[in-house]
């Protein structure tokens, strides 16, 4: 099917583009009443996301309400771990919590590498449905979480100030983490592969906990496996958002990837003298910009476009949009960056 709004992978593949796409991280859920409504009417996030028909809805959301030059397909980074044998149940307030935990090699015989297809069929069928309800009106946006982040969930049972048990893995047991992680990876690859031929325009990976390895960690244990993905991952333009790694982004430059996403730390006019003119950088206002006046937010996001101007960009958060955020304030963003010149 032919995109009628194709700005998004246009800036992705560095072509020529009438005006920077916009689009924000987090944007399906969270901010808007109108998702708080669909969920009420289900027993929680789980049931939500995996009720193909609804998750379409709530994908679509934000493309009428807030007028975005994408859509993400509504579901989480968790599904992987559950679709390798380890489910996770989402608590009020808490986030996400997984009952069991993986702790050493004897824990692997409990999981398998994830089909997905067959795993994660409730994904796929909602990627199908929204590609048709969408009719072309803007790309759809298909994501996974990068296989360290999975990896310190896996690990870690829950969210973690410090992921410590995590990072402790990687002494510990360099070799357990290291199988753990091709699996995740495998089970990755199988199930973005399934994401592209339902539909999925381009591929974001999330790469959330990046930022608390140190350089030499993260080298080794995180970004070999996000470089395997974005090898698979060829028939549609791949963005790679890793938080908080600005040790790494001269190596994350030489990622088979269209895109890098950055995140508010991360200065623009320095990162693209890292990562050179060969990307598509997508970000960074920071989150927090969305709590001002819709002056303060219209001047926050123009003095952001300034620093991007004349080169490869998609206009993003440099992290998820805070669910506290009046979607008046997003507005404001979307629209400032759609009539930047
Ligand atoms: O709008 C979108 O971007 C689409 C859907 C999406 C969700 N999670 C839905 C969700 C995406 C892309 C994610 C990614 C995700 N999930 C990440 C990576 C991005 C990031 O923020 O760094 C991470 C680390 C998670 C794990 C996760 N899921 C946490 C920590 C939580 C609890 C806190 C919260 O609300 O984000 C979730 C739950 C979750 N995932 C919700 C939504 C809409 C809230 C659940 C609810 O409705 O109560």
């Amino acid at each position: 099917m032919l995109l009628k709004n194709d700005l998004l992978i246009r800036a992705a593949k560095g072509e020529k583009v009438e005006r920077t796409p916009v689009w924000l991280m987090r944007q399906a859920g969270r901010i808007l009443p109108e998702y708080r409504a669909v969920r009420e009417s289900v027993s929680g996030f789980i049931e939500l996301a995996q009720t193909p028909e609804l998750a379409a809805e709530v994908t679509i959301q934000p493309v009428d309400i807030l007028d975005v030059d994408a859509a993400i397909i509504f579901s989480d980074i968790l599904v992987i771990p559950e679709a390798m044998g380890l489910p996770y149940e989402m608590q009020e307030k808490r986030g996400p919590w997984f009952p069991e935990t993986v702790k050493d090699v004897s824990d692997l015989k409990k999981l398998r590498i994830a089909d997905g297809v067959d795993d994660l069929s409730y994904v796929i069928e909602a990627i199908k449905i929204t590609k048709k309800a969408l009719n072309g009106r803007v790309p759809l946006i298909g994501f996974a979480g990068a296989p360290w982040t999975i990896f310190a969930y896996m690990v870690e049972g829950s969210g973690s100030k410090t992921f410590s048990k995590s990072r402790a893995m990687l002494y510990t047991q360099p070799e357990f983490s290291h199988q753990l992680l091709q699996m995740i990876t495998d089970s990755t690859i199988n199930y973005l592969k399934a994401q592209v031929a339902a539909g999925a325009n381009l591929i974001q990976i999330f790469d959330s906990w990046a930022g608390i390895l140190p350089p030499n960690h993260y080298l080794e244990f995180s970004l070999p496996y996000i470089s395997q993905i974005c090898d698979a991952i060829q028939n549609v333009p791949t963005t790679v958002f890793a938080k908080g790694a600005f040790f790494a982004r001269k190596e994350m430059a030489g990622l088979n990837c269209d895109t890098i996403g950055l995140d508010w730390n991360m200065g623009i006019a320095e990162s693209r003298d890292i990562i050179g003119p060969n990307k598509t950088l997508q970000g960074n206002l920071d989150p927090a910009a969305l709590y001002g006046s819709a002056k303060e937010v219209e001047a926050a996001t123009r003095l952001m476009m300034d620093q991007f101007k004349g080169t490869r960009h998609i206009a993003n958060l440099g992290h998820g949009v805070y669910p506290d955020i009046d979607p008046e304030m997003v507005k404001v963003f979307i629209e400032t960056v759609k009539n930047y010149s």
